[in-house]
């Protein structure tokens, strides 16, 4: 595939933010990749041009009628003209089924990833280098046609931007609170659950907000149907550990999101000897393993955190604290594991990272 590229003049280039301040998502690199579809052209117009805002109709489609996905995954920095990715050939995939899900077109994964490393190559220097840091890579599709009515749209963007972000615990494991939300559900059965929907993120604010009114960080997602099953905490799969024997997470039903960290975590964990079990977890069993010392540590995984560990779960008017609200041993043997094999320092016992040479 051809691509353009606009590149800033040096002298414009803007200065790189603090890497001690840069927290998440806030600041955003000089350039970005953009793509148009149309039904008679298909895929075209791929260019890099700086980082600038979208001209979209006011009756584009995803404006009204949410069809729209993204993904999310990160660069690491491994040398002034060197970079790592993680598993970046499974964020293609998923995007794709995303894609296929909303009726939406897919882009060829051999495309993807040039248009990605292209990208990340023409601002490498905001690669952030201090520990934890990483590059953010945001891949996004949105319906652009303008039109009234649902249908399936006609014309789309597809777009990259880059975002430098912080060590998600820059001074050591802080272990959330956890709201169990008893009525709203993150999705519907049979719903976008499995796929990275941006609708489904609007979806989830009133819990988030009713959690963080009530002095909680995130929200426990049980099944839409009975209320019942435990699916996910708030942006991330979960894990139960009991003790350093086992590890339990819920069975993908098809309303959970196929996290790549999950399956990291599942894969490595079972490597490590630990009894790895995915099944339906009943959020009342759940308790009472925790009041019973089974259930010794809780944690999420996804790939802003990569591991967060849980302090405290709060359901139906009381609250249960884990391990005293410390990261667990084998939350953190994980964690330490993961981030060692992105960072270079552990080896890549499964074909995980690739790294990039300019
Ligand atoms: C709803 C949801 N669940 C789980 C995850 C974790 O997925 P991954 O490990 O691929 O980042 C994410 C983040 O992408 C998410 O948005």
């Amino acid at each position: 595939m051809d691509i353009t590229i606009e590149r800033i003049p040096e002298k414009d280039l803007r200065p790189l933010p603090d890497e001690n301040s840069l927290g998440f998502g806030r600041y955003f690199t000089d350039h970005m990749f953009t793509m148009k579809w149309n039904e008679p052209d298909k895929w075209h117009g791929a260019a890099i041009t700086p980082c600038r805002d979208l001209a979209i109709s006011p009756a584009g489609m995803m404006l009204h009628y949410a069809q729209g996905i993204f993904e999310g995954l990160k660069a690491y920095y491994r040398g002034p003209d060197k970079f790592a990715l993680f598993r970046h050939k499974d964020n293609i995939g998923r995007f794709n089924a995303s894609a296929r899900r909303l009726e939406m077109p897919t882009v060829h994964p051999a495309v993807f990833q040039q248009a990605m490393l292209e990208l990340i190559k023409t601002d490498i220097r905001w690669i952030p280098r201090s520990p934890g840091s990483s590059l953010y890579i945001r891949p996004f599709m949105i319906a652009t046609e303008p039109g009234l009515g649902v249908r399936v749209a006609k014309e789309y963007l597809f777009g990259i931007i880059l975002s430098p972000v912080g060590a998600y615990f820059a001074s050591g494991f802080k272990p959330s609170r956890i709201y169990v939300e008893e009525k709203m559900s993150r999705v519907p059965a049979g719903g976008l659950g499995d796929i990275k929907a941006s609708a489904n993120y609007a979806g989830s604010l009133p819990a988030l907000q009713k959690a963080k009114n009530a002095g909680y960080d995130q929200v426990l997602w049980l099944d839409a149907k009975e209320h019942r099953f435990v699916e996910e905490v708030g942006a991330m799969n979960i894990f139960f550990a009991c003790r350093e024997k086992a590890l339990f997470t819920p069975r993908l039903n098809g309303n959970i999101l196929p996290g790549i960290t999950r399956d990291s975590v599942l894969k490595l964990a079972d490597s490590l000897g630990l009894a790895v079990i995915e099944a339906y977890f009943d959020i009342n069993d759940i308790i009472g393993q925790i009041k019973g010392g089974e259930i010794t540590e809780i944690f999420g995984s996804g790939t802003a955190a990569v591991i967060a560990p849980v302090g405290e779960l709060y359901y139906q008017r009381k609250k249960y604290v884990l391990d005293n609200k410390k990261a667990g041993p084998v939350t953190e043997q994980l964690y330490d594991i993961l981030v060692s094999m992105q960072y270079g320092k552990y080896p890549d016992l499964f074909g995980w990272v690739e790294e990039v040479k300019i």
